[in-house]
């Protein structure tokens, strides 16, 4: 069976990381999402609520752990907001997605009802490029790239280049395979006895 590489969407929350990995998930069969803010909650891979922060503190160890098989398997977005938490060698292509307007960021944190420390703190950290520098500081850069992702226009700009990417992948993953497949194959073929005529 292929196995397909795994791949991280990260960014500032509120910047679009979910919408785009379920709509690049619709496009790209192969893969499929797991967004670890979900997964805490469902699984309770946290220690508690940080009450100033407003949020959940991860307990990794045991939400690294489950994900550990997910991930062998191949074929996996991981949609979350901090990058450092992931052991290098998971991801082969990481999207950091960014939002360059204060106001539709704010507007967009506002809409889910967080308090305004909360979105004041996301919004800063977007401006100030935290996300971006911590993914910059975990993996190799090379493997990196970020998207704009303020307008819709930008949204569906980013789904159709993801997914472009992660198909192309999937066909030269698929091909590499046959090919290898049919080398074993051949390697297993009774060698036809050779005729010398002297
Ligand atoms: N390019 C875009 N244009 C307009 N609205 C967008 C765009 N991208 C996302 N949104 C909207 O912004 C909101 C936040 O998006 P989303 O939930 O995907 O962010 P997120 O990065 O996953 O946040 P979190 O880290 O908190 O989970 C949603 O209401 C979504 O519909
Ligand atoms: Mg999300």
């Amino acid at each position: 069976m292929t196995i397909f590489p795994n791949i991280l969407i990260t960014g500032t929350p509120g910047t679009g990381k979910t919408t785009i990995a379920k709509k690049v998930c619709e496009l790209v069969p192969e893969y499929s999402v797991i967004s670890v803010g979900a997964l805490v909650k469902e699984h309770g891979f946290h220690t508690g609520r940080d009450e100033e922060l407003d949020t959940f503190v991860l307990d990794e160890d045991p939400l690294l752990d489950f994900m550990e098989p997910m991930m062998s398997k191949g074929g996996i977005i991981v949609d979350h907001h901090d990058p450092v938490i992931f052991p290098e060698r998971w991801f082969e292509l990481i999207y950091v997605i960014r939002c360059d307007s204060t106001e539709v960021h704010w507007d967009r944190l506002e809409a889910r009802k967080y308090h305004s420390f909360k979105i004041q703190q996301n919004v800063e950290a977007e401006i100030h490029g935290i996300i971006s520098d911590e993914a910059h500081e975990s993996y190799n850069p090379k493997i990196i790239f970020e998207l704009l992702n303020t307008t819709e226009g930008h949204l569906e700009r980013n789904v159709v280049e993801i997914s472009r990417e992660l198909r192309g992948i999937v066909i030269e993953r698929k091909e590499e395979d046959e090919i290898m497949d049919k080398e074993e194959e051949d390697a297993l073929k009774p060698r036809k006895k050779q005729a010398y005529d002297k």
